[in-house]
């Protein structure tokens, strides 16, 4: 390790709390620092270079050096570097941010926009809308909120309570009640033996229609799903699971809060994973490939009947008391508007219907590889599910290797940046067969298999 590097690793150990990240191990091992990054590539300070697997936390999705983002900031900072939207006030990026927005998701039936800074506080203001609505409605027993094992919705508090994996709620006192939680969409996973999709899917409803009689449908007010599950490992959900599911909500008047945090703009082969699974949202929380990463901003989209409502029901109060000081930051709008330019200008959402096969095909192959029990993913998104908890050995050797990937549990998962070429997906596909080779030598050196 250079001086250099060694300084930064101290400085990094002595200084900073890494998100999930194993505390006791960190201390020992420091941080991988990066310092540079172009098109699909970052590289770390001691000059060594990976292929980007992931896009970041899935969300750059323009890759690493998209120089038109950087010069949309810059513009708009030496314009007008900040101003808010509290008490009427606006700016021209917001206005023409929500704009765009609203026309990406006019099939959707989305009316209006309200800005953010993370996918965690998006899902947090859909909740208060949610609860907003219902009081404005009438009915204000309508408050539990429905989500799924597995599901991710950020670390705020609420938004960590939707979330449905233990290690986000152990000791951090969620969730909070008024949660309920119901079965993740996995058939892998929890498919009972000799059960077809078609069944699993019947069975996972009926648990659905048996909670919601037990809670009351006059109780519940909102479902909040993912298309595909991503943090929780990916899960592609069964064909016709969103089709039924959104039936029994639209029996009981409960409404479905679709987070397009991952699968927004493109991931999945269409703008939006609604489109992807036919899925009719009352509200959608969207972020990070929004901006392509490059500055934080996020945002709830809302139907026109639940606009008109908390527009009513904010009339009793005299303002609509909710919002962050940095929403629709100027600079922030700017470089989405960009992004958003960007993947119409190069039809980017066509790019990854038309390299979906080639990704597809190269994760399927590594199904026979004797590590690997189970492939899926959709567009440019999937995960391997690794046996004997090897995951993280494999995110660690693959990064030995150039490649970065994440392990997810027992999964390892890709999401490249969209932009990808066909030759870096084979690039990105060699590497992690490379390192499941060497990881499965390992174990068998090892005695373990
Ligand atoms: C589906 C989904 N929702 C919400 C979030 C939370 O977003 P943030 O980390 O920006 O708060 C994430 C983050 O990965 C996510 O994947």
């Amino acid at each position: 390790m250079s001086q250099a590097t060694d300084q930064l690793s101290q400085r990094d150990v002595a200084s900073i709390l890494h998100p999930y990240t194993q505390m006791a191990q960190h201390r020992e091992t420091g941080p991988l620092v990066m310092a540079r990054g172009d098109g699909v590539y970052v590289e770390d300070s001691q000059g060594r270079r990976y292929l980007e697997g992931m896009a970041g936390l899935w969300c750059t999705s323009l890759g690493f050096s998209e120089q038109r983002l950087v010069d949309a900031a810059a513009r708009q900072m030496q314009t007008l570097p900040y101003y808010q939207l509290f008490n009427g006030r606006a700016t021209e990026p917001a206005i023409e941010l929500a704009e765009r927005l609203l026309a990406l998701t006019a099939d959707l039936g989305m009316d209006k926009v309200l800005f953010a800074n993370s996918g965690s506080e998006a899902n947090d203001q859909a909740v208060k809308l949610v609860w907003y609505h219902f009081n404005a409605l009438g009915l204000p027993n309508k408050k539990k909120l429905i989500a799924r094992v597995r599901g991710y919705h950020g670390v705020t508090v609420m938004a960590g309570s939707l979330t449905g994996l233990a290690a986000n709620h152990a000791d951090f006192d969620l969730p909070v009640d008024r949660v309920l939680r119901t079965d993740c969409p996995s058939h892998h996973h929890h498919g009972l033996p000799g059960e077809s999709e078609s069944a699993f899917v019947d069975r996972i409803i009926g648990h659905l229609e048996a909670l919601i009689e037990r809670e009351g449908a006059d109780t519940i007010a909102a479902f909040f799903a993912e298309p595909v599950q991503g943090a929780g490992g990916v899960i592609v959900p069964p064909a016709g699971y969103f089709e039924r599911l959104q039936a029994v909500l639209r029996r009981h008047g409960i409404l479905l809060v679709v987070d397009e945090v991952i699968t927004g703009f493109g991931r999945t082969g269409q703008m939006f994973g609604s489109q992807t699974f036919g899925i009719q949202p009352d509200l959608m929380t969207v972020a990070k490939a929004m901006s392509s990463a490059y500055l934080p901003i996020s945002a709830t989209l809302m139907s026109k009947a639940v606009y008109d409502t908390v527009c009513s029901g904010s009339a009793k109060h005299g303002s609509f008391a909710h919002g962050v000081t940095y929403a629709g930051h100027p600079a922030c709008a700017a470089v989405a508007n960009e992004t958003l330019k960007i993947y119409a200008e190069r039809d980017l959402v066509g790019q990854v219907r038309a390299l979906a096969p080639q990704m597809q095909a190269r994760l399927q192959a590594l199904r026979s590889h004797p590590l690997v029990t189970h492939a899926r993913g959709v567009g440019l998104i999937g995960a391997l599910e690794i046996a004997r908890d090897l995951a993280p050995r494999v995110q660690a050797v693959a990064a030995e290797q150039g490649l970065i990937v994440r392990a997810l549990r027992d999964a390892v998962a890709v999401c490249p940046p969209l932009i990808i070429t066909p030759a870096q997906i084979d690039e990105l596909f060699d590497k992690l067969g490379r390192a499941l080779d060497l990881v499965q030598r390992e174990a068998s050196a090892a005695g373990r298999s």
